[in-house]
């Protein structure tokens, strides 16, 4: 059986804690898209890791599976898988030979692309993380990528070099102005360099026994009996696809993206669970419109603050701060309905307790017209307006931590109302950062048809 673990909005929902605690219930974690730009934090026994390409199971001990459709730059990888050993931890984790690699020429060019649109004021500066993952799609779909499982053969990988690097570093010179030999970042477009520092990689995946034929690896652990999880990164509002273009990561976060990004059948996938991650409110890294945004008068900033303070909204992997706004229910139902939520799980509903104020924005107006879910062009849905509901407030420490029924009513009809709207059970609610705080309704393995 699988379960589908997916962002229903920007990102940053806790996906993490919910794929730690379902996860030591599966025998494989397998994350499906992105790379080094996710930035997990798993809180275990008090001790906190914060993960950006490891998938969060393998801090308990799962295999942990990079599918093929994830970008994956080694040294960030050896180094969390390093790291984690030093703190005691066996991560096992596989890696897909169909997998791209990050190089650093995608870094480089990922930050000077950046630069230049900030430079020119022309708006469409994106805030990528800055981890090369949209150049590294680019080449994937320019079929001028290269493949962990190139790294694997010396001959391949300098064939691949010699003809990417050049072509890289044209681009670099010619559209970008970069002189890269008089750079910082020479060795970025140097086959030799590159050449040296990537054949030890193919070594040290080999030796490790790292690299998996990854359908084929998944297709044989569950006929097997094995129970995988797929691990979602980032979220539906920021997917390639059905995310508010131009201002999204360059894969796909939602259900269809398990299916292409680990080799599993869609019949596989579509029979088992999938779970929506919900945030009880808004977060944004990066540019793009967010209708629900508290950025207005100070009264709206204040809370803001409190609200980014309480939730800790700050990136895991740029440490920029987030911006923050109410629930958004148009974008939800757009997320269930890509997705085909079976159960959703909201998170942080602590951080709403006490507020002054609480709203859910329950419909767009645009034009006059009402609109329940997100238009298609980032243009109209700048534009549209909030219609929000005025909800009940609840006080923190009135309820136990693990029983549903102790929460205040207010903080039930807020989970309830949300759950109703996108048509799918609640399995789980956030009441703090630790995994014992977290309320479980249901477990999609246990609870869940087979
Ligand atoms: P990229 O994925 O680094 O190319 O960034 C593209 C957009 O996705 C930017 O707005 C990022 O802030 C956003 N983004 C990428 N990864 C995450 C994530 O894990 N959480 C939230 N936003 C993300």
């Amino acid at each position: 059986m699988t379960v589908t673990i997916v962002g229903s909005q920007l990102g940053d929902e806790g996906k993490g804690a919910l794929v730690d605690r379902w996860g030591g219930d599966a025998d494989v974690v397998v994350r499906y898209q992105g790379g080094d730009n996710a930035g997990h934090t798993v809180v275990e026994g008090g001790e906190e890791y914060k993960l950006s390409l490891v998938p969060s199971g393998a801090v308990r001990g799962t295999i942990g599976v990079l599918g093929n459709g994830c970008v994956v730059n080694p040294r960030t990888l050896f180094t969390e898988i390093d790291g984690l050993r030093d703190r005691g931890l066996d991560p096992d984790v596989r890696i897909a030979r169909r997998a791209h690699v990050i190089f650093p020429y995608h870094r480089v060019l990922d930050g000077i692309e950046e630069e230049g649109k900030s430079d020119d004021d022309s708006g469409v500066e994106v805030g990528t993380t800055g981890r090369g993952i949209g150049p590294t799609y680019e080449d994937k779909a320019g079929r001028r990528g290269i493949r962990v499982g190139d790294l694997l053969d010396p001959d391949v990988l300098r064939e691949r070099l010699e003809y990417v690097v050049p072509h890289k570093r044209r681009v670099a010179e010619a559209v970008y102005g970069l002189d890269v030999a008089e750079s910082d970042h020479a060795d970025a477009f140097d086959v030799e360099a590159l050449y040296e520092e990537f054949v030890e990689v193919g070594e040290r995946l080999a030796d490790d026994e790292m690299t998996i034929n990854c359908s084929d690896f998944l297709y044989r652990r569950r006929t097997a009996g094995d129970r995988i999880l797929f691990e979602g990164a980032q979220g539906t509002s920021i997917d390639i696809d059905h995310g508010n273009y131009p201002f999204v990561t360059s894969s796909n976060p939602t259900a269809g993206g398990a299916a292409v990004g680990s080799g599993t059948g869609v019949t596989t996938v579509g029979a088992g669970e999938v779970v929506g991650i919900v945030k009880a409110y808004l977060s944004r890294v990066g540019a793009g419109p967010l209708p629900t945004e508290l950025d207005g008068d100070d009264d709206e900033a204040a809370l803001a603050d409190e609200i980014r303070e309480k939730g800790g909204e700050f990136g895991t992997v740029t440490g920029r701060p987030r911006r923050i706004g109410w629930l958004d229910l148009p974008m939800l139902r757009h997320a269930s309905r890509v997705s085909g939520f079976t159960g959703i799980a909201i998170n942080h509903v602590d951080v709403l307790a006490d507020l002054p104020e609480l709203q859910v924005c329950v419909e767009y107006e645009l034009d006059g017209e009402r609109l329940d879910t997100v238009p298609t062009t980032t243009q109209r849905w700048a534009r549209c307006e909030p219609v929000y509901r005025e909800f009940d407030t609840w006080s923190m420490g009135d309820w136990t931590e693990t029983e549903y029924d102790t929460l205040p009513e207010s903080a039930r009809s807020y989970v309830e109302f949300v759950a109703e709207e996108v048509d799918a059970a609640v399995y789980a609610v956030g009441v703090g950062p630790d995994r014992e705080e977290t309320i479980e309704l249901a477990n999609p393995f246990e609870d869940a048809a087979d």
